[in-house]
């Protein structure tokens, strides 16, 4: 199986990503991608941009790779309880081309912060609106206070109920 794996998060050292490269490692015998959303340039979206260029080759990109998966892996950061704005930029380029965004594939939700909340605002509010972009989402995973549970140095949960939790959600892709 193959595995496409993001951080909706534009930070170079994104927690979101590391736990979503984490997850999806737990899902024995996977070949993992793991994407970066820097790579996929794209302007800042309005109507007038769209009928200037037509459609953004990065947002093209970001739906070409995820094409290949099998089954996607995405923790979402929370900026004021939604998505990153350059995550949602990105996005919002994407469903233009395809609304589908996650192209009915097997997906699995998390999303981590460093405060207790664990970002479940923004798990809420992608997990509700899954079904309009093609997410089939199995399992959805808030883990909080990331710095508390997570050790870099391993790239590796170190709360064991969290880990569980984590291995079970990504299960469920297979
Ligand atoms: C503009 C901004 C807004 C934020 N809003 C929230 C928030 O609503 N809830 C939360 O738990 N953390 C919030 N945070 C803290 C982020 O959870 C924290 O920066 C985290 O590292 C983001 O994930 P990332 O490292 O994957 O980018 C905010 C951070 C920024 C910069």
């Amino acid at each position: 199986m193959r595995i496409v794996a993001f951080g909706a998060s534009n930070s170079s050292t994104s927690i979101n990503k590391a736990l979503a490269t984490y997850a999806a490692s737990q899902v024995e015998g996977a070949q993992v991608q793991v994407l970066d959303i820097n790579d996929y340039s794209v302007p800042m979206f309005s109507e007038d941009k769209e009928k200037e260029i037509g459609q953004a080759e990065g947002a093209q990109q970001f739906l070409a790779d995820l094409a290949e998966a099998d089954a996607i892996v995405v923790s979402y950061a929370e900026h004021n309880g939604y998505y990153p704005a350059a995550y949602k930029n990105l996005f919002d380029w994407a469903s233009r081309i395809n609304r589908s965004v996650f192209q009915d594939k097997p997906v699995v939700y998390l999303a981590t912060s460093p405060g207790p909340g664990g970002a479940q605002t923004v798990l809420a509010a992608a997990t509700a609106s899954a079904p309009y972009f093609g997410a089939d989402v199995k399992a959805s995973v808030s883990v909080p206070s990331f710095y508390d549970n997570f050790d870099f140095e391993t790239a590796a949960v170190t709360n064991q109920e969290i880990a569980d939790e984590i291995k079970a959600a990504v299960a469920k892709l297979a």
